[in-house]
């Protein structure tokens, strides 16, 4: 990208010789710069959702310890911090590194908020809960949906905002401190958007404050309940390929569909998955995910219809449908599915896409 270039090529100039001294200091103000520009760019990212985004299956618990050393040492010696991770925790599909910079962000603010010299606990809690209709529409202006979530905790016994402060936290470069840039909440904010969760804020002047996070747990965690509502699809002679590079998720959607008594084979790489397609005239339906090494799902696509134009390709993807689509401009996909999906939207998005080409034929 820009940035590399730029920094590149300052370096090289700055590795020659005949440089005089303050043509150097220049030099390496230029570098200096670009390096924060850099670092910049990639909060900006994260805030507007457009970084490189790579989801798997997350254990929330397992990440939270994997950053403690980081968090012990980014924070003051006279901050303690206070671990309460639950077990067992359903997965989440999200891109690991980013929910890392969400707790670091999110416990920097915390020791911050208590300030050295003074001393203070920081808390980092993880537990499932159960959002139904009411629990959500009290939460986040109806954008969630009801159903089991992964709930993030990072309280503080700091200086705890104002009103006019808390208003205003989540705006691109609102700060309050004197060396602060005002992105790491504008950061937060975006990449728990991205991952379809919310964020929530408790606070009062003296009294420390505290910020829930609520992120959608995978398929595996969706409640079998709401799924005995959703008429199966013909079962007879439904044979499902799934193609996904990641073990959880082809595990979960075995699961949903032997339950169901539909036939499924499985491929971890869109090679694999042609492969398969290939050997077996009698696939009715194809459950594709996007993002995989190797082939990409678009890729994939193409060939498969390339292979059997009738066949009906279900895409599936952590991306957003609108996103997803760009990729497949013009070419007929039969349905589109957003991971994480619970086994009764996949069930309908199967059952749909099969009652439709057995119409067409
Ligand atoms: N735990 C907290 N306790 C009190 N105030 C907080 C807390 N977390 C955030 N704030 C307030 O929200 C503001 C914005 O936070 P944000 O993390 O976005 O930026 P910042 O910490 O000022 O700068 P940086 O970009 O370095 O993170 C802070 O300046 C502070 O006033
Ligand atoms: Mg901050």
């Amino acid at each position: 990208n820009l940035l590399t270039g730029i920094l590149g090529n300052a370096s090289l100039v700055l590795d020659s010789p005949d440089l005089i001294a303050s043509d150097r200091e220049k030099l390496e103000f230029v570098v200096t710069a670009s390096e924060r520009a850099a670092d910049l760019t990639r909060q900006m990212l994260a805030y507007a959702g457009k970084g490189r985004y790579e989801t798997r299956a997350v254990e929330l618990s397992s990440l939270v310890r994997e950053t403690a050393d980081l968090m012990h040492t980014l924070l003051p010696k006279t901050v303690r911090v206070h671990t309460e991770l639950a077990d067992d925790l359903p997965w989440i599909e999200a891109d690991p590194s980013q929910l890392q910079q969400v707790i670091m962000n999110l416990v920097i603010n915390a020791g911050e908020a208590i300030g050295e010299p003074r001393s203070g606990t920081v808390s980092v809690h993880t537990r499932e809960c159960t959002l139904g209709e009411s629990d959500v529409a009290a939460l986040d202006r109806g954008e969630l949906a009801p159903g089991t979530y992964i709930l993030l905790e990072v309280t503080d016994t700091g200086c705890g905002m104002t009103p006019e402060v808390l208003a205003r936290i989540f705006d691109p470069f609102f700060t309050t401190k004197f060396t602060g840039r005002g992105l790491g909440l504008a950061a937060v904010l975006g990449i728990i958007k991205s991952h379809r969760g919310t964020i929530q804020v408790q606070t009062a002047v003296g009294q420390g404050s505290g910020f829930r996070v609520y992120l959608p747990a995978t398929a595996r965690a969706a409640r079998p309940v709401s799924e005995s509502a959703v008429p199966a699809p013909a079962a007879d002679n439904v044979r499902v390929l799934v193609v996904d590079d990641e073990e959880v998720v082809r595990a979960t959607t075995r699961a949903v569909l032997e339950r169901r008594g539909l036939e499924a084979l499985f491929a971890a790489s869109g090679e694999e998955g042609l492969r398969l397609l290939t050997e077996h005239k009698d696939i009715s339906v194809v459950l594709l995910d996007m993002m995989m090494p190797g082939m990409s799902g678009d890729e994939a696509f193409k060939r498969m219809r390339e292979i059997r134009p009738d066949l009906p390709i279900i895409v599936s993807s952590g991306y957003g449908e609108s996103q997803v689509m760009q990729y497949f401009l013009g070419s007929n996909v039969s349905a589109f599915i957003q991971k994480p999906y619970t086994s009764a939207a996949l069930i309908q998005k199967i059952g749909g896409v099969v009652a439709r080409s057995r119409a067409a034929v």
